[in-house]
């Protein structure tokens, strides 16, 4: 048996979005989870600042979801789903358009977020199509925007490290971001100013032409680029404009959806109605890869069209609508339902945000954002050393019991919404701490 401690049995993996050569010289390893907190392999107890990567909503080691995996490898282990079904992915498509936002009621499965996002741009593509726009071929996306690695998803993406390296796919566009630190830093809700950065879809449709765009996708709160809040209006604006123009609206859920803000998707809590909407992560709690596409029911009609004996889209995975991801799923749901979490940020989010603008006195922070259950706290970077501040941060939370998640100098937080006022000010206390020790 290879012994991780001794680092040569590390060297096999080749670790995701990780510095691997760094991680491996000084390894941080979790070996339990229960509730709020993970265990280290060396038995310490961390605080989960961040549901693991946004995931993990209901809290870790739900017995409800484990043994509802559990029966179910047990009786149907794995089905193909291509011209083949069983009951559990059905049921669980069901219940998922119960909680859609109003017409997304039907339900594509994938395997994760990335495949959701590829799976969204070719839906919109193949609809556009078949309502006779078969010129819409083009895909906008924004600055800062992230979804996930698939060649579509870097395609509208807009983080440069994640692009720079691959070919892209060919014309695409991308709005510009609506991160405006020096008109909303410290908003103590969604900022004042930015609702006419929503007119860049008119830009772009001026230099293109409407009748070569199929789709804009947005994160409706940009996650993975450190929680960037859309500004008062900026959705309702990027709908109306869409609309105008015969452009389908995907709002990438990844993260938003299950709860995070304090309503079951952004989209309901926006009251902006995407036409297609990407989830995963929070679907199974974290505990199964799976994801969802939520797609308007006029978009998946008009699909179902030609001979009956035709297959309608030419797109699915092995492990579309897994008997245990449904499994997984349909627990999730459950647990979601009767402790009322898909709505528990509503309620404890002026607190979170309180506790959160603390911080503003701490050293190096130049900017603060909350909504929901989710936070984004910004530090001044180091004059040429972009992400070490944030990083620092990161590394001696860990080492005192707190993950938390940095991109760049930003410090994203995001906690299962699970989390109860004591484990809030635990984490702004440790917070505080780390930054007034780093340098
Ligand atoms: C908004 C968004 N889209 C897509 C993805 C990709 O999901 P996955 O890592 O499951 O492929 C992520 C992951 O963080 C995400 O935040």
């Amino acid at each position: 048996m290879n012994d991780i401690s001794n680092n040569s049995g590390m060297q096999a993996y080749w670790m995701p979005f990780t510095a691997n050569r760094q991680f491996k010289a000084a390894p941080r390893l979790l070996a339990r989870a229960q509730g709020m907190y993970y265990q280290s392999d060396d038995g310490r107890g961390v605080l989960d600042g961040t549901a693991g990567l946004w995931c993990v909503n209901a809290g870790h080691g739900r017995r409800r979801i484990s043994e509802a995996v559990a029966e179910q490898l047990d009786r149907l282990d794995y089905a193909p789903s291509f011209q083949m079904g069983h009951d559990k992915a059905f049921e669980f498509a069901d219940r998922l358009s119960r909680i859609a936002p109003a017409g997304l009621d039907r339900i594509f499965f994938t395997g994760s977020g990335s495949e959701s996002v590829d799976t969204a741009l070719k839906i919109a593509i193949a609809y556009q199509r078949a309502i006779g726009q078969g010129t819409r071929t083009r895909l906008i996306g924004r600055e800062r925007g992230y979804h996930g690695v698939g060649f579509g998803g870097i395609t509208v993406g807009g983080i440069v490290n994640n692009r720079r390296v691959f070919p892209t796919l060919t014309g695409a566009d991308h709005l510009r971001h609506t991160h405006d630190p020096d008109r909303n830093a410290f908003s103590p809700g969604l900022p004042e100013h930015g609702a006419e950065l929503a007119d860049d879809l008119e830009r772009i449709v001026a230099l293109h032409g409407a009748e070569t765009i199929a789709a804009v996708i947005v994160e409706p709160v940009a996650g993975s680029t450190g929680v960037l809040l859309p500004p008062k209006g900026y959705l309702q604006r990027l709908r109306e404009i869409a609309d105008r123009h015969g452009i389908l609206l995907i709002f990438d859920e990844v993260i938003t959806g299950f709860g995070r803000l304090g309503a079951p998707f952004a989209a309901d809590y926006f009251g902006v109605t995407p036409d297609l909407m990407t989830t995963a992560k929070g679907l199974t709690n974290g505990v199964f890869p799976m994801g969802a596409v939520f797609a308007r029911r006029a978009i998946h009609d008009a699909l179902m069209t030609g001979p009956e004996n035709a297959i309608e889209l030419f797109h699915g995975y092995t492990y579309s609508g897994h008997p245990a991801g449904c499994a997984a799923g349909l627990a999730t749901l459950d647990i979601y339902a009767e402790e009322g979490l898909l709505t528990r940020g509503a309620t404890l989010g002026d607190y979170w945000r309180d506790a959160m603008h603390t911080l503003r006195a701490a050293p190096h922070v130049i900017d603060i954002r909350t909504l929901g259950l989710v936070a984004g706290i910004e530090l001044r970077s180091r004059p040429d050393a972009a992400g070490a501040r944030a990083y620092e941060a990161f590394v001696d939370c860990f080492n005192r019991g707190l993950l938390i998640r940095v991109t760049g100098d930003i410090i994203a937080l995001s906690p299962p919404l699970i989390v109860e006022r004591s484990h809030i000010d635990t984490i702004v206390a440790q917070l505080r701490d780390a930054l007034s020790r780093i340098a």
